[in-house]
């Protein structure tokens, strides 16, 4: 069996578990795979070099993380999967008929983690804090999962008005299946301080737990489970919730669920996401 190659390419990229995960899966279906972690510079044409020095040499899929996931969609040009269009973002490259084509498995990661969890999503109220590319990422195959209405709350109002507004733009250069999952949604956008009442479930797609900062959530929030996709780290975001009654999960779950999607993707083959 010849061992087939990938990478995950980033910068920073040394606390990556990617390769880990993907060893895991790899013994569990059988494949002799070699998974590296690629730093890379923070430009496009070091990111364009390593991409094609990579396939070039016979890889057969890369993993893009932070800081190169809208660079990677641009790399592909039209070819793009409905979610990685709608994401605006790549977190998974592979070749097809000698071109490169760009996925975006992160938001289906989270949507498989959360059912997983139990957590119900069919009819809910969901409220997404955040409006850069982790929250984009996660609005189609939130409505995909046939959520009721999904609110963005953000510090900067007009960023979350315009992911809405964009998303349905795209509703237009997508499969009408697809298309009618946005037309039909009900989504809204608020600043964080006036997103009030009750909802399902609020995941918190900001980067606020890098900073040590808390949100400024109001008294009247509240909901039955709090999602942060971060991980590994204290999340006074989760501590809120859970103080309030609610259950709560960080992200790791998601990076598991996005790294097995990838990981079907690149070799067919489905991974039992639980025994890792
Ligand atoms: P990502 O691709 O990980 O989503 P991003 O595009 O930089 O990263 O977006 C970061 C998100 O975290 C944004 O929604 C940002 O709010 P703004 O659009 O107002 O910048 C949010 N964020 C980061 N730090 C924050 C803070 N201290 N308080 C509230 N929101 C914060």
């Amino acid at each position: 069996m010849s061992t087939q190659h990938f990478i995950v390419i980033g910068n920073p990229i040394a606390h990556s578990q990617s390769p880990q995960i993907h060893q895991g899966f790899a013994a569990q279906v059988g494949l002799s795979i070699r998974y590296a972690r690629q730093l890379c510079p923070n430009d496009v044409h070091s990111f364009t070099a390593v991409v094609e020095a990579f396939f070039n040499g016979g890889g057969v899929g890369a993993n893009v993380t932070v800081p190169f996931k809208q660079m990677a969609y641009k790399l592909c040009h039209t070819n793009l999967t409905p979610h990685a269009q709608v994401a605006g973002a790549v977190n998974t490259l592979y070749m097809q008929n000698g071109k490169l084509c760009g996925h975006n498995t992160d938001g289906q990661g989270l949507v498989n983690h959360i059912q997983n969890l139990g957590w119900e999503l069919k009819d809910k109220n969901i409220a997404i804090i955040g409006a850069g590319g982790a929250s984009r990422g996660i609005i189609l195959p939130l409505l995909a999962a046939g959520v009721s209405s999904i609110h963005v709350a953000n510090r900067t109002v007009t960023k979350a008005d315009a992911l809405i507004e964009d998303c349905q733009k795209q509703a237009n250069n997508l499969p009408n299946n697809i298309a009618a999952l946005i037309k039909q949604a009900k989504l809204s956008a608020s600043s964080i301080e006036a997103l009030t009442g009750s909802y399902d479930v609020i995941i918190n797609a900001t980067s606020i737990g890098l900073s040590g900062d808390k949100l400024p959530l109001a008294d009247t929030l509240s909901c039955t489970k709090a999602y942060d996709m971060m991980y590994g780290r204290d999340l006074p975001f989760l501590q809120h919730f859970e103080d309030k009654g609610a259950n709560v999960s960080d992200g790791k779950g998601m990076l598991i669920g996005q790294a097995a999607l990838s990981f079907e993707q690149w070799t067919g083959k489905k991974v039992d996401v639980n025994t890792l």
